[in-house]
């Protein structure tokens, strides 16, 4: 079953069919919002918006760990993810839609694992590919076959937030090798590994990185908030057709 995780701007899938919602209990709490059930061109997946259903959760504030967890007791063995980010790299201007390929963790105090000896005993999942190859390419051909350009790698670097990094900040994380940069990133990712479930993200740029681009003196949030819109229509298309081309049956789907 494919889980959808949907990121700031996308706390409802447009194509999307609602059969059911489901308040789900873990031992870790409960996720951000009821998962909802639904159906894309008849095939049933999961969605659940990171954020709630308001976006009131901040990205340090979210569950993870019940996110994951619930979309894991549910049967979702494949998460798509979505989580916009900010380009470091100049030639990642707003607009432009990434899928990475790693990740690098800034993130502090955060609940990152499954496995602390408390619930689970102490493992050590092996996390060199950070996300699913065969997800990636899976995203990649569903946003170029509707003719959607997509960046194939960046390397995505999860900042604490809920502030904007300082340039300075940027310019560290573009030493370390970062191209984009968001607040969600991580533990989502670690996570997913740890259940054993196939993990994916896109990642809409919706600004440039500060200091960077249309940046370098602040990044202008109501030119966010107008990126935001624009590219997530993008997004819900690109979502569809992932839906419509790897996971419906008939023919006449691919
Ligand atoms: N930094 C961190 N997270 C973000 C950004 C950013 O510039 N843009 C969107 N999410």
């Amino acid at each position: 079953m494919l889980g959808i995780i949907g990121g700031t701007g996308l706390t409802q899938l447009d194509n999307l069919t609602i059969t059911k919602r489901e308040i789900v209990r873990t031992p870790f709490g409960e996720p951000s919002h009821p998962l909802l059930f639904g159906e894309i061109c008849g095939h049933e997946v999961i969605f659940l918006a990171r954020h709630g259903g308001g976006h009131t959760i901040l990205p340090h504030q979210v569950n993870y760990c019940a996110n994951i967890y619930a979309l894991h007791l549910l049967g979702v063995t494949e998460v798509a993810a979505v989580a916009t980010v900010g380009g470091i790299h100049r030639d990642l201007s707003p607009g432009v839609i990434v899928i990475p390929h790693q990740i690098i963790d800034y993130t502090h105090g955060r609940k990152s694992t499954f496995y602390d000896g408390i619930n689970q005993p102490v493992k050590h999942i092996d996390f060199t590919q950070p996300y699913c190859h065969y997800m990636r390419a899976k995203w990649e051909l569903a946003a170029l076959s509707i003719g959607e350009p997509i960046v194939s790698h960046g390397v995505y670097a999860a900042t604490q937030g809920p502030r904007l990094e300082t340039a300075a900040e940027i310019d560290r994380l573009e030493r370390d090798g970062a191209t984009i940069v968001g607040m969600t990133g991580m533990p989502e990712a670690a996570l997913a590994r740890e259940l054993g479930m196939s993990y994916a993200a896109i990642s809409p740029v919706v600004n440039y990185a500060a200091g960077r681009g249309g940046s370098v003196h602040q990044i202008d949030y109501e030119e966010m908030v107008v990126s935001l819109s624009r590219t997530m229509l993008r997004v819900h298309a690109i979502i569809a057709e992932l839906v419509k081309r790897h996971y419906c049956n008939t023919a006449s789907d691919r």
